[in-house]
């Protein structure tokens, strides 16, 4: 998609596709104010969503269950994970240890954030490939227009099936009491009451729907640019510091959400061109981290790049929460990865398979061969 960012930011940085009636912006300045002002922008994107969840309102009822579920992604909390991350990374990568070539989707980056979630929000590992399923299916995109109306039709069965699934295990858990992040927003309910059943159900499967292919994503699009440029792997071996770094300019360079939807709240401008409420409009973040207003050589993977102020995680009252999270993931599987292999490159004649979908970047494998 780089190319056609580039010439967009050129030519048309404030683009209406009257084919599709959606507004497009490229510039970084455009799309973060798209993202972060709520005032002129909701995030409400349509009447008939099959679920109300926290991506999709705005405040004053955003502010209240932000509130409420930050609490069980603080800091500190998900600092506490860091020895749990790593054990399911290094077991993972135990197992593949034997083979000197690995692919990096399918043997760490797809199961690693789905281990990790299904031991947060503490549901038996034994569901987690069903749980991978639903989660597919709600982050999946039509391949083709004719497909709209199944994909839609999956998306529902796979939302009903998960809104059982979780309020079986709510169930459970009121009778016990955990430390989980379930249990934690049980809590909240039952004591305070300000989070309302409806809520918190619809709050885990976001949680499963968010976190699950971006920071896949993340982790196979870090290696793929440690391949593509053998210096950056060199100098993240020398010195592992610079891996945070690495995560952040992989978030910038490849970004795993490409774009962010939001509807037109009042009348309102972007560089000179009029909008009207009701309007839809995509924030292409993808482009705006790629900007060269605002980043010099954007076309370069730059290890030391600072600041790095992407858009990746969004801006605002909708920042992802998720984000010291994946951040934390992606440093401990990349640090592993750079442990235990003195070289990595990419299979020989192997053509580089991306996701389809201009929502998402990430691959659908990527062999390396590790020594
Ligand atoms: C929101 C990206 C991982 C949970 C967001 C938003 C972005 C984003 C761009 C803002 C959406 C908007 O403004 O409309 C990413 C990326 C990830 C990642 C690139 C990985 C590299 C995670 C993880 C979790 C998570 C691991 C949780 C386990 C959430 C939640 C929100 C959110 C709950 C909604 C916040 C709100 O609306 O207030 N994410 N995310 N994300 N993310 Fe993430």
């Amino acid at each position: 998609p780089f190319p056609w960012y580039k010439n967009m930011r050129e030519k048309h940085p404030v683009y209406y596709d009257s084919k599709q009636g959606v507004w497009n912006v490229f510039l970084y300045e455009d799309a973060k104010r798209v993202i972060s002002d709520k005032d002129a922008f909701s995030s409400k994107k349509s009447k008939e969503l099959p679920l109300q969840n926290i991506t999709n309102i705005d405040p004053p009822d955003h502010t209240r269950l932000r509130s409420l579920v930050s609490k069980a992604f603080t800091p500190k909390i998900v600092a506490n994970w860091e020895p749990r991350i790593q054990d399911f990374t290094k077991g993972l990568l135990d197992q593949i240890s034997k083979k000197n070539t690995i692919d990096i989707v399918e043997d760490l980056a797809y199961p690693l954030p789905v281990m990790v979630i299904a031991e947060l929000l503490g549901i038996p590992t034994s569901d987690r490939n069903q749980f991978k399923e639903w989660s597919n299916s709600l982050v999946a995109g039509p391949s083709s227009t004719e497909d709209i109306q199944e994909t839609i039709n999956q998306k529902n069965k796979a939302t009903s099936e998960l809104k059982e699934y979780f309020s079986h295990i709510i169930q459970e858990k009121r009778k016990k009491s955990l430390e989980d992040i379930i249990s934690v927003l049980i809590q909240a309910e039952e004591n305070e009451g300000k989070l309302s059943a409806e809520e918190l159900l619809s709050f885990c499967i976001v949680l499963l729907v968010a976190g699950n292919e971006t920071t896949t994503n993340l982790i196979s699009n870090a290696v793929y640019s440690f391949v593509e440029n053998k210096t950056v792997w060199e100098t993240l071996k020398q010195d592992p510091t610079l891996i945070p770094n690495a995560v952040e300019e992989t978030l910038r360079y490849r970004s795993p959400v490409q774009v962010l939807p939001r509807r037109v709240k009042m009348d309102t401008e972007i560089s000179g061109y009029k909008l009207t409420s009701g309007q839809l409009v995509f924030a292409w973040i993808g482009s705006a981290n790629r900007d060269e207003n605002k980043f010099s050589n954007p076309e370069y993977f730059d290890l030391k790049r600072n600041p790095n102020d992407h858009l990746t995680f969004g801006k605002g009252i909708h920042f992802c929460l998720g984000a010291p999270l994946a951040r934390l993931e992606a440093k401990i599987a990349l640090s592993e990865l750079i442990k235990r292999y003195s070289t990595i490159s990419i299979k020989e004649g192997y053509q580089i398979d991306p996701i389809e979908s201009s929502f998402m970047n990430g691959l659908k494998s990527l062999p390396v061969i590790v020594e």
